[in-house]
C-alpha cells in the first residue's frame, strides 16, 4: 500500500538518528557472548540485564494472537504513554491540535495540554453516538488525530463500526480507534482494517479484560511505516523484562481471561437488572464494556454515601451530557453483592 507518512507526523522527527545500543548489532547471539557494552551488574538476577529494545519474543507472540505482521505492532507503557507519544510525533506544538469526541477518555485532553496542542471537541450525539457528519464539518488542516475509544469511556457503548469506517475514509489526518475494553465488546475489533486505511491506529490494552493494569502495557497496531517510525522516537529499553514476562504467561492463559470476562460480562447483566429497581437509579446506559453509567437523581449525594459505605465508584458528571452520573466498574461476584446491597439500604 502507498503511503507517504510525512504527511502525517512532524518533520523534524524524520531526520531523528535513534540511539542505538550495541546489542542490537549483535542479535540473536546474547547468550553466547560477554556483554560488556551496557554499563550493567553482570551478577545474574532476573532483571539485571536491560530488556529486548524491539521486544522480539513478545510481539512474535502478539501478532500470532491478534494476525498482523509484526511490524505493524508497537508496545508501549500502557495505552496513555501511546496517546502522548503519538500526540508528540504529529501534531507541532501551539500550531496543531488533536480532536476529541466529549464525553470521552480523559487522557486524550491531558496529553495535548501536555505537549502544548490544541484540542478541538466535537460532542458525541446527546444518544453517546458518533456524529460523523459534525466531525468532518468541523476539522481543520490543523486537526492531525481523531480520537475514538470504542467501547467509549464515560459511557460505555461501542460505535456504529460503518461510521466509524466513513469517518476514518473521509478524515484526512490519523484516526486512533482505543480498543480499550473491546474484550468485553460485542463489536468485533478494527485491527484488520489497517490492511486498508494506513491513516488509522487501533489500541489495545493489557490493563482492562488481560489483567494487567500493574504491569503498564499498550499495544499500538498500524501500517508498519508508522510502526517503523514509532520505534525510532521511542525509549530505548521503554518495556521492562518482568512486564514482557507477564505478557508472556497471560497470552497463554486466555482461556482463562475469556472465562473472567464471561463471569464479568453475567455480573454486568446481574448490576443492570438490580440497578433497574433501585428507585433513584432513573436510567442505566446499554454497557458493551466493565463498566456501566448510571444516571440519578443526585450523583454528588450518591456519590458521597457510597464512599461512606466503603465503595469507591466514578463520578463523571462534569462531563458533557453526563449530569448527575456514576460509572461503576463490575467487580467481584461478593463485590457487586455488597454495591447492591447498599444502593438497596440508601433508597
Ligand atoms: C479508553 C481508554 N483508553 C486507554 C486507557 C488506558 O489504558 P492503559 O492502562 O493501557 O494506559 C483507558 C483506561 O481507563 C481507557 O479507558
Amino acid at each position: 500500500m502507498k503511503f507517504d507518512i510525512s504527511k502525517y507526523v512532524r518533520s523534524h522527527l524524520l531526520l531523528l538518528s535513534p540511539y542505538q545500543s550495541a546489542r542490537q548489532e549483535y542479535e540473536g547471539n546474547e547468550q553466547a557472548m560477554i556483554l560488556l557494552d551496557a554499563n550493567e551488574n553482570p551478577y545474574n538476577s532476573e532483571v539485571n540485564r536491560y530488556p529486548d529494545p524491539m521486544q522480539k519474543e513478545l510481539k512474535t507472540r502478539i501478532s500470532q494472537w491478534k494476525g498482523v505482521d509484526e511490524n505493524q505492532l508497537y508496545l508501549s507503557n500502557g495505552s496513555d504513554e501511546f496517546i502522548s507519544q503519538i500526540i508528540m510525533a504529529c501534531c507541532e506544538p501551539a500550531q496543531d491540535e488533536i480532536v476529541i469526541l466529549p464525553p470521552t477518555f480523559g487522557m486524550y485532553k491531558v496529553a495535548a495540554k501536555l505537549h502544548g496542542v490544541g484540542i478541538r471537541e466535537v460532542p458525541l450525539t446527546t444518544s453517546f453516538e458518533l456524529d460523523v457528519s459534525a466531525i468532518l464539518e468541523s476539522v481543520t488542516k490543523t486537526s492531525k488525530i481523531i480520537f475514538v475509544p470504542t467501547p467509549n469511556n464515560p459511557t460505555a457503548n461501542s460505535f456504529d463500526l460503518n461510521a466509524l469506517e466513513t469517518l476514518i475514509q473521509k478524515f484526512s489526518g490519523i484516526v486512533v480507534v482505543d480498543e480499550a475494553y473491546v474484550e468485553f465488546s460485542s463489536n468485533p475489533s478494527t485491527i484488520s482494517w489497517i490492511k486498508k486505511y494506513p491513516n488509522l491506529i487501533v489500541c489495545q490494552t493489557f490493563s482492562k479484560a488481560q489483567g494487567l493494569a500493574g504491569a503498564r502495557l499498550g499495544m499500538a497496531f498500524a501500517h508498519s511505516d508508522f510502526i517503523a517510525f514509532f520505534n525510532r522516537i521511542k525509549a530505548p529499553y521503554n518495556i521492562n523484562s518482568l512486564t514482557i514476562n507477564a505478557a508472556l504467561s497471560k497470552i497463554k492463559q486466555q482461556d482463562k481471561v475469556e472465562e473472567q470476562v464471561k463471569q464479568m460480562l453475567s455480573e454486568r447483566q446481574r448490576l443492570e437488572k438490580a440497578f433497574a429497581s433501585i428507585p433513584f437509579i432513573e436510567n442505566c446506559f446499554p454497557s458493551d464494556a466493565n463498566f456501566i453509567l448510571i444516571r440519578l437523581d443526585d450523583s454528588n449525594l450518591r456519590y458521597q454515601q457510597l464512599i461512606e459505605n466503603g465503595i469507591v465508584v466514578r463520578n463523571p458528571s462534569k462531563n458533557l451530557n453526563c449530569e448527575n452520573t456514576l460509572r461503576i466498574s463490575i467487580g467481584l461476584p461478593e463485590e457487586n453483592d455488597r454495591l447492591i446491597e447498599v444502593l438497596k439500604r440508601l433508597s
